[in-house]
């Protein structure tokens, strides 16, 4: 495994997951047609992939298309699906020597033939690295998720008192990955959009007003910054407020 370039930091997210938004608001800010945004997006995800193996983080998942994305008028989508086919076409060498490998979490069924076949090229040939696991989701919804792991745990015939935390874990598209610690957000957007609604449980959300086009390395190190100023207490209370309350 390669050493992480830069680290300035205490405490770095070992798993950052990013809902890529605001690719629409980007190019109308401009007068750009939506598809430029979305071209100016792919770009930006390869950089903030580099930035994160520079960083040392070792999981990255990001949002690229979600179960209720077919929504979108038909040219938007086809767009989206080339975007994703030339994305992984191009940064496959790249991705491979800088020792990413990547994962897909979604539903496969609607997803084209093309597209799976080269979604599945590049898992094929970046399986074995270790730097940094990244992670599209592509035609993933958290709700279909939770469903899917249920179909599969009735279908294996586990009896209900059997059925603990981990067996829901261990069924999702995520299954032996880590929950994501940072969640962040861009473009304004207060929502969750279905996307990681099991794992994120107890993630840190960071919400930012940039949109993802112009979301980059520096921004993303200002995210790990504020994460580490966060204490995380999974519903309990830190060892420091256990002090306190103890000594009175
Ligand atoms: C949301 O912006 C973004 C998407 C639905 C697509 C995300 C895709 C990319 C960033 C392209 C690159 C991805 C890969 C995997 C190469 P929006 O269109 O909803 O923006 P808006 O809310 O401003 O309209």
């Amino acid at each position: 495994m390669g050493k992480p370039k830069d680290q300035p930091f205490e405490k770095i997210p070992q798993h950052i997951a990013i809902i890529m938004d605001g690719n629409g608001r980007w190019a109308k800010a401009r007068l750009l047609p939506r598809m430029a945004g979305h071209r100016a997006g792919a770009e930006r995800l390869r950089n903030i992939v580099r930035a994160c193996t520079d960083l040392g983080v070792r999981y990255l998942t990001v949002y690229a298309f979600s179960t209720e994305n077919w929504k979108r008028p038909a040219d938007e989508v086809n767009g989206l699906m080339n975007i994703f086919m030339d994305f992984l076409d191009k940064e496959t060498p790249e991705l491979l020597k800088e020792g990413v490998q990547v994962r897909h979490i979604g539903s496969k069924k609607e997803l084209s033939d093309a597209l799976l076949a080269k979604l599945q090229a590049c898992i094929e040939t970046t399986k074995n690295n270790d730097r940094l696991i990244f992670t599209l989701a592509i035609n993933y919804g958290g709700r279909d998720e939770i469903v899917h792991a249920v179909q599969e745990i009735v279908q294996q015939g586990l009896p209900a008192d059997a059925i603990t935390d981990k067996t829901i874990s261990d069924h999702l598209y995520t299954a032996g990955m880590p929950d994501p610690d940072l969640v962040i957000r861009t473009s304004g957007e207060l929502r969750i959009s279905n996307f990681l609604i099991w794992q994120s449980a107890y993630s840190e959300w960071l919400f930012t007003k940039t949109y993802w086009p112009d979301f980059n390395k520096n921004k993303l190190k200002e995210a790990i910054l504020d994460y580490g100023t966060r204490s995380r207490r999974f519903g309990g209370r830190t060892k420091k407020e256990e002090e306190e309350a103890y000594n009175g």
